[in-house]
């Protein structure tokens, strides 16, 4: 098996899971990578592990380089089991390896495994380990993705070694970003389902990172490709623009329909955007992935959700939907509530209340019994003609 060296000295050793098709929740249709990474100087390190079951994928690659008895250091950036799955198997070939982790991170590893007999390091930001030539220098990451979450930094070679961050749900024999079309648009799809709730600490930990003052010319992020070139300023810039809650001109409408009414009310919204100059998406709940709905609204300013009332309330696929994206908080959106009733009605309302918890501004949801009517069909297009007014309004 070929080596593959990302810098000199500091080689990918992960695994590709070609199968992955369900990230706690998260649709991953192109499956992952879990990458891991060794960093070889006097001593040796070994930056994350790989999920359980991929053990032998992870020793395959490492064998080549090094023999796994010999390393020194297993940074573990992240305690998620993506990332330390095969941390047990690896502890069993290195027993006199010593882990890192942040203090959050030791407390977490006894969680999961048995981890009797291995020495256990804590580090905090700031905190560096020499491998000869080389620095592995620490900073911690909190939320990014979990309290444990931490970066590592290789200073000689201005390799961020960035865990969670930064990556994609993508696999590929291809290990870097520019060998990959459409790159951004997963890092996003990522970003959205996972990330989008951190947005403010991310900002934070963004200004950190930079205000630290250190020169980045590769990002190699745990999942994914790796960000080389103009790749690494494409991705920070992508990230502060999400996090700050960055949008475009464009609404998404999501609903669900029972006998075509609120179907007929979301085409005249769809038009209604249209004439009023604002690019339009729109998805049925029952064609349409949640993770591909949530990667488009995360860029979006405005966000319309119809439902029929069945049972006095929403349709349980949009009250799903709702409660994922209410754990995901979207920032700065204006959007409204729209459907169709028989009799007592109840479903846009309760999506109405769903949406104001979410931080949605809601401008005059609307609700039309049983058929819509020529009337009521333009009354749903002077309603995308409001939303996209307190849209435009909301930005000046
Ligand atoms: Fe890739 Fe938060 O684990």
């Amino acid at each position: 098996m070929n080596k593959v060296e990302i810098k000199d000295g500091v080689y990918w050793v992960g695994a590709i899971d070609w199968n992955l098709r369900d990230f706690h929740g998260y649709a991953t249709p192109g499956g992952t990578t879990y990458n891991a990474y060794i960093v070889k100087d006097s001593k040796t390190a070994l930056v994350d592990t790989v999920k359980a079951g991929f053990f032998d994928e992870l020793q395959s690659r490492v064998e080549p380089i090094t023999d796994m008895g010999a390393i020194d250091y297993v940074i573990v950036n992240h305690v998620e089991p993506d990332h330390t799955g095969s941390l047990p198997r690896v502890m069993e070939v290195a027993p006199d390896a010593t882990v890192i982790a942040t203090e959050k991170g030791a407390e977490e590893l006894p969680m999961y495994y048995d981890c009797g007999g291995w020495e256990i390091q804590t580090v905090k930001t700031g905190d560096t380990i020499s491998l000869g030539e080389k620095t592995l220098s620490f900073v911690e990451t909190p939320m990014l993705h979990w309290p444990d979450n931490m970066v590592t930094y290789i200073p000689e070679d201005h390799l961020l070694l960035s865990n969670d961050a930064f990556g994609q749900h993508i696999a590929s024999s291809k290990r870097y970003a520019d060998e990959v079309s459409g790159i951004l648009n997963d890092a996003a799809t990522y970003y959205a389902n996972i990330l989008m709730l951190f947005s403010p600490l991310i900002t934070k930990t963004l200004q950190k990172i930079i205000g630290m003052g250190i020169e980045i010319d590769m990002i190699a992020p745990s999942h994914g490709m790796i960000w080389r070139d103009s790749g690494v300023g494409d991705i920070l810039d992508a990230y502060r623009g999400w996090s700050s809650g960055e949008s475009n001109d464009t609404a998404i409408v999501v609903y669900a329909t029972m006998w075509g009414s609120t179907e007929k009310m979301a085409a005249a919204i769809e038009q209604g955007i249209i004439d009023a100059g604002f690019e339009v998406k729109v998805y049925n709940l029952g064609k349409s992935e949640w993770s591909k709905i949530i990667r488009e609204i995360l860029e979006a300013k405005i966000i319309l959700v119809g439902s029929p009332t069945i049972n006095n309330g929403m349709f349980p696929s949009v009250g799903g939907f709702l409660t994922y994206l209410r754990g995901l908080r979207p920032k700065g959106k204006v959007g409204s509530a729209f459907g169709s009733y028989g009799w007592a009605g109840g479903a846009v309302k309760a999506i109405t209340g769903e949406l104001e918890k979410t931080g949605v501004t809601v401008v005059e949801p609307l609700s039309v019994k049983f058929v819509p009517g020529a009337d009521d069909l333009a009354a749903c297009a002077e309603l995308a003609g409001k939303v996209v007014d307190a849209a435009e309004t909301r930005e000046r």
